[in-house]
């Protein structure tokens, strides 16, 4: 089946609406994603016929509301070809599941039973200078927190294939005192995909442990955790066209099942009295309190309409989409693409700065115009640092997006340039 992009957007309502009188562009989705109305029907639906507190109640609500919930569990493993259900941990979002790996690998410091979980001085974590605050900041807290060495590859000058990471710093980057190797998939402000294989395989071969920030990538390529190898996948609903308030930790199951908790409280636990606590098996074991059931549920929704759609078509429709719009953008006098400039082994978010004119200014500017993209340090702050910027504009683009709007989006920036000018 073609891609009919057109049949997508009428899935998508708030796609009808205007903004300052004219028709709304969206190409903010790698800050969040829109929902289709079957996203928002399942929520409606289980708020209004089946809502009720999970694996509590023995009431009739009760146990729909937990099919209905543990059945989302089921089509994210499914979705990701995790080996285990019970490999999902829903979280609050992909900070919440970095924080998670983060804080039980401190928490191992004091539990019996997870020695090989214990970081402490001389041992060293491995970040990229491309990635996300959710996946830099948890780290160095750890740092902190046990004494462990904060390292990180480092990113190459900006070009035609520039914007990626210095492979051959690999290997003395990664040595045998690294315990934690985490990365990012596709990166929000470069769109670089990193090579995922190389990483895990370095990891491997010390020893380190593993862990994926797919935020950027689970929207828009086929997600296998069992083909990337690595230990730990994170990603968050939001962005994949789900609701808000809910993402979520992938483990290996051995691993789960070794690592202490990361909160504590209702549901988690296997037995509690007034002198300690035995803890409940993953995934339960990292899911303190209620959980987020109506968005989990919702989440399930969205990565069904995924699957319908086809990850293969959603990825080779954005990948259209890149090769259209870059080269479109490089001929705007002034602009400079900030991340390769080839559409090679990259995403469809497309970082640039306007010579003479700031990043913030171009997105107000294209938004009095109804085109919605993002400016700023996108979170990546260490990326703008390295090129030398305070900020970019950012143009991100999802399965609704079509190459009118990309258009739209080169006459905008040149209209721009030309106002600054
Ligand atoms: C690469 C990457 N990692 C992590 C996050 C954090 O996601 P959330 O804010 O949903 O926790 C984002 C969000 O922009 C992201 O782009």
């Amino acid at each position: 089946m073609p891609f009919d992009v057109e049949a997508v957007r009428k899935d998508f309502p708030i796609l009808a609406r205007e903004v300052h009188g004219v028709p709304l562009v969206y190409l903010d989705s790698a800050n969040t994603s829109q929902k289709p109305q079957v996203v928002l029907d399942t929520l409606t639906d289980f708020y209004a016929n089946h809502n009720a507190n999970v694996a509590r109640a023995v009431h009739t609500l009760g146990s729909e509301a937990t099919n209905a919930f543990e059945a989302a569990r089921g089509k994210l493993a499914a979705f990701v070809n995790a080996p285990d259900r019970n490999e999902i941990v829903f979280t609050k979002n992909s900070s919440e599941a970095l924080n998670l790996v983060a804080y039980a690998l401190s928490n191992a410091a004091t539990t019996i039973g997870a020695e090989r979980f214990r970081i402490g001085p001389g041992d060293e974590i491995v970040v990229t200078e491309m990635e996300h605050h959710s996946n830099l900041v948890p780290w160095q807290l750890l740092c902190q927190r046990t004494g462990a060495t904060f390292r990180w590859l480092r990113i190459g000058d900006t070009g035609p294939d520039g914007g990626r990471l210095v492979e051959d710093e690999i290997d003395t980057v990664i040595t045998e005192r690294t315990r934690v190797v985490a990365f990012v998939h596709q990166s929000n402000a470069l769109g670089t995909i990193n090579p995922v294989s190389r990483l895990v395989a370095r990891a491997r071969a010390v020893g380190a442990l593993t862990v994926v920030d797919a935020s950027q990538s689970a929207p828009h390529l086929p997600l296998d955790v069992q083909a990337l190898g690595a230990d730990f996948v994170a990603f968050t609903g939001h962005k994949m066209y789900g609701p808000t308030g809910v993402g979520v930790l992938w483990g290996r199951y051995d691993l789960l099942a070794g690592l202490p908790p990361f909160l504590g409280g209702g549901e988690m636990i296997e037995t509690v009295d007034m002198t300690g606590t035995t803890f409940a098996a993953p995934p339960h074991r990292f899911e303190a309190g209620t959980p987020m059931i109506a968005q989990a549920v919702g989440l399930g929704a969205a990565v069904d309409y995924l699957s319908a759609l086809g990850m293969e078509n959603v990825a080779a429709h954005e990948h259209a989409l890149l090769e259209y719009a870059l080269p479109r953008l490089a001929e705007v006098e002034g602009l400079r693409i900030i991340g390769p400039a080839t559409a090679v082994d990259r995403g469809a978010t497309i970082s640039f700065t306007l010579a003479g004119v700031h990043p913030h200014d171009v997105a107000q500017l294209l938004d009095e115009g109804g085109i919605a993209v993002r400016a700023g340090h996108h979170c990546a702050r260490p990326v703008c640092v390295r090129y030398g910027i305070p900020a970019t504009t950012r143009a991100s683009f999802g399965v609704y997006t079509t190459t009118e709007e990309i258009d739209a989006l080169v006459a905008g920036v040149r209209r721009v340039g030309e106002v600054f000018r």
